[in-house]
């Protein structure tokens, strides 16, 4: 049985920290949560006590509109529906698959043509970012026709690409990798998502739309033991770019240093562009470079490693979700 004070904390620093002037609903649920003794005792007999957790697999169960609004109609659904609530709580885990991020990593990316391996891909979707249109502060870039629209203030001397550079072979690598033709995963991937958050379940329909025409080619395997085998295929005659978005966050921290050391060890045969996007203090050589005082945003960073060298750079601030970006 988990501690009902650590659970209301929980969930009070849940509502401040994520939900505050992002997600009106959740905010206002998360609160309701710390404050109701009956919903705390049903979360403390769960294995995994996560706001996310607890929220989405409602919303797999009620669907983006009809989440429930106050807290007297979440203690009436927790009465009513508990026992499948705690179903969907003990057999998934939160998963993300977040496009948005794309227009963060887009500036970064250097010109083409371009081998992009992202690790921790999901189901893939930000492989596609050569498929979607971005507008970056006040800059249009990519096809004005795709269905999925990226939109990222920008702060700070942002170097815009004029147009996103040629992408000549993909490839995602994760652990649980997400097949866009299956359902049920589909529908909790969508479950995830803040249900008052409709521009970002919208373009998360359409990428699923687009990676469904196309499924980009995601192996399952481990972002240590098993990217030198995925390094082997990527072709010589384009730019590798290794890429990541909180994935590392959910890596202990040897396994993070193991991955940065295949990435050395495999630019004793090619240069390979490293782009980090993740939480601050994932990646020690880059929290190093972040100045004093900025806020705790992601930070988004450029490694390159060349004989087995590397090269850090710490670019940009920016928005969990890829909302904004701030160029350093
Ligand atoms: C929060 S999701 C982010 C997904 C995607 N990068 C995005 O930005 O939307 C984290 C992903 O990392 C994957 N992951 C976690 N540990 C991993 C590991 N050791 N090797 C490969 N993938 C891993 C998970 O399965 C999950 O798909």
């Amino acid at each position: 049985m988990n501690d009902l004070a650590r659970i209301k904390r929980r969930y009070r620093q849940f509502a401040d920290t994520e939900c505050k002037g992002y997600s009106d609903i959740y905010y206002g649920l998360a609160l309701a949560v710390a404050e109701d003794d009956e919903v705390v005792g049903f979360i403390a007999e769960m294995p995994v006590i996560q706001p996310n957790l607890f929220f989405a697999s409602i919303q797999l169960l009620t669907g983006p509109d009809s989440v429930p609004n106050t807290g007297s109609e979440l203690r009436a659904f927790v009465h009513r529906r508990g026992r499948e609530i705690g179903d969907v709580m003990r057999s998934r885990r939160t998963q993300t698959n977040e496009v948005g991020r794309c227009a963060v990593l887009l500036p970064a990316l250097p010109s083409g043509p371009l081998a992009l391996l992202e690790v921790g891909a999901s189901a893939g979707l930000c492989l596609l970012l050569d498929q979607f249109y971005y507008e970056l502060g006040s800059t249009q870039i990519g096809d004005a026709s795709s269905p999925v629209h990226l939109r990222c203030a920008s702060a700070g001397p942002v170097p815009l690409p004029s147009v996103v550079p040629q992408i000549v072979w993909r490839r995602g690598l994760d652990i649980d990798p997400i097949d866009v033709h299956d359902d049920d995963a589909i529908r909790w991937l969508l479950a995830c998502v803040y249900p008052d958050h409709r521009e970002r379940r919208r373009r998360l329909e359409a990428a699923i739309g687009l990676a469904r025409a196309q499924p980009p080619v995601v192996s399952a395997g481990d972002l240590v033991d098993d990217l030198p085998a995925v390094l082997s295929e990527v072709p010589n005659d384009a730019q590798l770019v290794v890429f990541h978005s909180a994935v590392l966050t959910y890596v202990k921290f040897d396994r993070r240093q193991a991955f940065a050391g295949v990435l050395a060890e495999a630019s004793k045969k090619r240069d390979i562009v490293w782009l980090s996007n993740e939480p601050p203090g994932v990646v020690p050589e880059v929290a190093a470079l972040v100045p004093p005082q900025s806020e705790l945003r992601y930070l988004l960073a450029r490694t390159l490693f060349t004989n087995g060298q590397r090269r850090d750079e710490l670019l940009a601030l920016a928005h969990a979700h890829g909302a904004d970006l701030t160029w350093l």
